[in-house]
């Protein structure tokens, strides 16, 4: 039985009237079904201070050059994240500051993060790892009494919840991706949800720093517009947006089905000895964002077997995430030791993530779960 790890829920067939719209209109990027799709986005998440982008790490940038930090301020993040996290504050000339996880739900820690205040801590980028929703009433006290902006990078977490209120309800900036294996994909593409005084700034930063969006000014409007920032490229086009347009009426049904196929990964793990992911206190299983399904083995040989096994039949795998401090780039640049960073060592040394996307079948989550148990059992 072949499983790839990741399938994209979305055909052909469902994305081809969006596409026949947009070629059919002529004009192919940011235009009418973008702004459709943003919109739909918007709804879902209970806000319309919404702006599409072509990447979670487009809105990355655009949250830390909205948030106005200077060169050498700097940024606390988890050492367990992907690279975007740490390279857009490199970019932006900010100073990152890696912080450990929480052993249990696999989460930057609160405490740690507290741990690392100076004076010139300006920021914080929390990360929902795997969509596990972090206690943000907690993280967002500690923003306000620090004078923190608060960045969530949501690329996993579009559905999660904490106490029943969507995640960027907490934060000033936060940031989607709708890359290609996403919960919602456009295959490339993400957003950005900002506080409503920010829109504007928002959206003319994704835009070249353009006071007025260019779709609109081919539309019939005047020919002048204004450079008021120094802004990025990074809108999403109508082709990219058609994709998400299909899925956007299925994704209440497809989460539902994530967190269903977690709790049997859930249930058929619990005698194993491997340590699996835990909710924060406070939150129930179907506040879970439910993008990857983790777990992690006491060693890093076991976690080679199991790979190699899952692997040899056919069934595809990964490693979320190689910490940051690991990488030949970081180690040169940075002094991080991996001794700093015990929580986030000790997660990754027996990490696997295993296929979890809706049209995963039942048939094929007890074959993996089969392998998984015959290597550890
Ligand atoms: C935690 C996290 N942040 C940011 C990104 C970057 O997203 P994008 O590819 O949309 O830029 C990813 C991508 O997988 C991610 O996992």
């Amino acid at each position: 039985m072949k499983i790839p790890f990741a399938r994209a829920p979305v055909s052909f067939d469902t994305v081809a009237p969006f596409l026949r719209e947009a070629f059919e209109n002529g004009w192919l990027t940011t235009g009418p079904l973008a702004e459709r799709f943003i919109a739909g986005v918007g709804e879902f998440l209970g806000t319309r201070n919404i702006v599409s982008v072509s990447s979670c790490t487009a809105a990355l940038q655009i949250a830390l050059a909205a948030a106005k930090l200077k060169s050498g301020d700097e940024v606390i993040l988890p050492a367990h994240t992907f690279i975007a996290t740490f390279e857009t504050v490199e970019l932006a000339g900010l100073t990152p500051v890696l912080v450990d996880i929480d052993p249990a739900t696999w989460n930057i820690s609160l405490e740690s993060a507290a741990a690392h205040l100076t004076e010139r801590t300006r920021a914080v980028i929390c990360v929902p790892f795997a969509g596990n929703p972090l206690p943000l009433p907690a993280w967002r006290t500690f923003a306000d009494q620090h004078k923190l902006t608060l960045i969530l990078d949501n690329a996993h977490a579009l559905e999660a919840k904490f106490q029943n209120r969507f995640l960027h309800e907490y934060a000033d900036y936060s940031c989607y991706s709708f890359y290609a294996t996403k919960n919602l994909t456009t295959a490339e593409g993400g957003a950005i949800v900002c506080p409503a005084d920010k829109l504007e700034l928002v959206r003319t930063l994704s835009l070249h720093g353009m006071s007025r969006a260019a779709w609109k000014r081919y539309a019939g409007g005047s020919w002048r517009y204004d450079i008021v920032e120094t802004g990025y490229k990074a809108n999403l086009t109508d082709i990219h947006a058609a994709i998400g347009l299909a899925q956007l009426p299925l994704l209440q049904k497809h989460h539902a089905r994530r967190i269903e196929l977690t709790a049997r990964y859930h249930r058929a793990f619990a005698d194993l000895p491997l340590r699996r992911q835990n909710l924060p206190e406070g939150t129930l299983q179907h506040e879970h964002g439910a993008h990857l399904y983790c777990i992690s083995l006491n060693d890093a040989a076991r976690r080679d077997v199991i790979i190699e096994h899952l692997q040899s039949e056919g069934i595809g795998t990964s490693v979320h995430f190689i910490p940051i401090y690991e990488f030949s780039h970081t180690k040169n640049k940075y002094s991080f030791h991996t001794q700093d960073f015990p929580h986030t060592h000790g997660y990754f040394s027996g990490a696997v993530s295993l296929p979890l996307y809706p049209t995963l079948s039942d048939a094929e989550q007890d074959e993996i779960i089969r392998i998984v148990r015959d290597a550890l059992v």
